[in-house]
């Protein structure tokens, strides 16, 4: 959740550090602080409540030199988001810095222990505990910082993320990470070791990095890495066990980190839906043979062919696209498949066997809860396959197969691009496991994937012809409550309607399965509640058009996404937004895209920070 960024080189360290904040943003923004070992050996620290930009501010006036630094972005847990409880915390000497990621589950009795032993503590948080543990480590038993970093997480249970600036040795940044994730930038002149021009960058992710290296080190689970000013960067596990560093190449541009000329980068991500979706298909499609190539399935054939049940867990948006995915592939493949939340199938002691294949989907594959589900399905013995759009996370090294949406960075918090990329892929992936158990005929099957390859195009079509939602979006800005109905496969696409909509303009909104919606929801209808219904010609139209004439009946105010050409509906709607014919399963990829932009422009009218919305974060890396 929260965001670390980390400095050893030549240049001057605050700018990059601050650049890089500015990219981690995403992760959490109550709060952010730096620090730094100035070119006068002093080891200063500025925190600032609020965005990255209150720090810029209030450091405008200091002294801000210095090539080694680290910095954090903050979601805050324990302890309200002020000056204090920001991070980078100091140790009880000050010479020791840190900024964490993740929670300590066991702070509070090491803190006991710790005030029993004359420290003392200035904020709330269990991040400072750890500063404070690894200096009193270093000085019980009178090692180096570096050992003391060892003992003391030996201590710690929970998820840590952490950089560590000690002011008695500059040229050394220390890094160490379990559960919470942290990557590595090799500067260019590394391999020149020794030569004065050596750099290391550290992120939560690539994003602060890209800028200055393409190659990285995915720090593994209870690994420290020590990295030092000459290009050496020496990684241990936590019995100090020399580990070997693997570089990878990162795949991402630095213009896909940027708005582009869109106001936000959620506007740009809409936008970018048909190109997303094309990448996302790329070389999965053999349109000749109308095949489907999906390595993640055909390199583990029989386990596909013997699966007894496909559970799928994940949370918010990729939660909504898994009940699409249900639908698809069960229909699909005849595999009963169950969704569940990740935070409740981690607790709940599920019956599962050896047959069945457990599907984690996560935008950023770190979602806390979605890696402890997979974490407990590997437990049990079962195949777990992955879809995730970041590559190199948590998820998809911690799976035995997988794909990747390939949608691009998402970097606005409401997820749009990586909804769409998911249920394509989920679509992709029934597809493939259709082909092994030969569950569809083939006639059928080379339909599906002609009418998937259109999908792009249509999609194009869909946001042409949303424009005119930016006019009457101003009419609902001072709602109080929204309904969103659908059924069938819009089913969940209405929940992810009402979910876009709270999470950027805070406005109440509930999906429901239309049909539901007399066991309930209908007593809230009245002149003053907006109805979102989803009413594409196939499927369940005509049982649609009945629930739409019961919110008439009852003075219900209709935006409906109706088929190209459809009149019924529309003639009974106040605002009418058309998509084009697609079949049944696949009209989600296209109906959410008039729901992503009302809610866009709901929330702008209403001067709401729609990439950056309170309360929320992208990547949830605690439970
Ligand atoms: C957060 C984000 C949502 C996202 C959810 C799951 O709540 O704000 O946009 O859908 O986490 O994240 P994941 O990365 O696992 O898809």
């Amino acid at each position: 959740m929260c965001g670390i960024v980390g400095y050893i080189g030549t240049k001057d360290s605050y700018p990059i550090l601050i650049k890089g904040l500015h990219r981690l943003e995403y992760r959490g923004y109550d709060s952010a602080g730096i620090s730094l070992i100035t070119s006068n050996g002093d080891l200063v620290v500025y925190k600032a409540k609020g965005k990255v930009s209150s720090l810029e501010h209030d450091t405008a006036d200091k002294d801000i030199s210095g090539t080694i630094g680290i910095a954090h972005t903050r979601w805050a847990t324990h302890g309200e988001p002020n000056a204090t409880n920001a991070h980078p915390h100091y140790s009880e000497s000050h010479n020791l810095t840190l900024v964490h990621n993740g929670i300590i589950e066991n702070y509070k009795p090491l803190r006991t222990e710790l005030e029993k032993n004359g420290l003392t503590f200035h904020s709330e948080t269990d991040t400072e505990v750890l500063v404070q543990l690894i200096e009193y480590m270093q000085i019980t038993h009178q090692c180096d910082t570096v050992t003391a970093v060892h003992l003391a997480l030996k201590n710690v249970v929970g998820a840590y993320a952490i950089a560590i600036l000690d002011k008695r040795n500059p040229n050394q940044l220390i890094a160490a990470r379990k559960g919470s994730p942290l990557i590595i930038g090799v500067g260019k002149g590394n391999s020149t070791a020794g030569e004065g021009n050596a750099e290391f960058l550290l992120g939560s992710d690539a994003t602060p990095i890209i800028e200055y290296t393409d190659q990285v080190i995915y720090l593994k689970d209870e690994e420290i890495a020590v990295l030092n000013r000459n290009g050496k960067c020496a990684i241990t596990n936590l019995d100090s066990i020399q580990q070997t560093p693997q570089l990878q190449t990162l795949q991402m541009s630095l213009d896909e980190l940027e708005k582009g000329g869109f106001q936000h980068f959620m506007l740009k991500e809409i936008y970018e839906q048909p190109n997303a979706i094309r990448t996302c298909m790329k070389g999965r499609i053999d349109p000749q043979n109308h095949d489907i190539l999906l390595s993640g399935v055909i390199d583990h054939r029989d386990r596909f062919l013997n699966a007894k049940r496909i559970i799928i867990c994940a949370c918010g948006t990729s939660w909504h696209s898994a009940l699409i995915g249900k639908y698809f592939i069960e229909e699909a493949t005849k595999i009963p498949v169950e969704v569940e939340y990740a935070s409740e199938f981690r607790y709940r002691n599920p019956v599962i066997s050896k047959q069945d294949i457990v599907i984690a989907i996560s935008q950023s594959g770190e979602t806390a809860d979605t890696l402890a589900a997979i974490q407990l399905a590997r437990e049990k013995g079962c195949f777990v396959y992955g879809i995730c759009n970041v590559i190199g996370s948590s998820i998809p090294r911690n799976t035995d197969s997988g794909t990747y949406i390939h949608v691009g960075p998402e970097i606005g918090v409401a997820s749009t691009k990586a909804f769409t990329g998911q249920l394509t892929t989920l679509i992709l992936f029934g597809l493939a496991i259709a082909k092994v158990r030969q569950t569809l005929d083939e006639q059928l099957f080379h339909q599906l994937v002609d009418d998937l390859m259109l999908i792009p195009e249509k999609m194009q079509w869909t946001l042409e012809h949303s424009k005119g939602i930016e006019q009457f979006a101003r009419t609902f800005t001072y709602c109080k409550n929204f309904i969103y109905l659908g059924r069938g496969y819009n089913y969940p696409v209405a929940l992810e309607g009402a979910l876009k909509l709270k999470e950027i303009s805070y406005i109440h909104a509930e999906g429901y399965p239309a049909a539901e919606m007399k066991h309930g929801p209908i007593a809230l209808i009245d002149e003053e509640m907006p109805v979102v219904v989803i009413a594409p010609k196939r499927g369940l139209y005509d049982k649609v058009v009945s629930n739409i004439q019961e919110i008439k009946s009852r003075k219900g105010r209709i935006i409906s996404i109706v088929t190209e050409g459809d009149t019924i509906v529309k003639n009974m709607s106040d605002y009418c937004i058309e998509i084009p014919d697609t079949r049944d399963s696949y009209a989600p990829l296209l109906a959410v895209i008039p729901l992503q932009m009302l809610a866009y422009y709901i929330a702008i009218t209403k001067g709401r920070d729609v990439d950056q919305p309170r309360n929320l974060a992208k990547s949830v890396t605690v439970e």
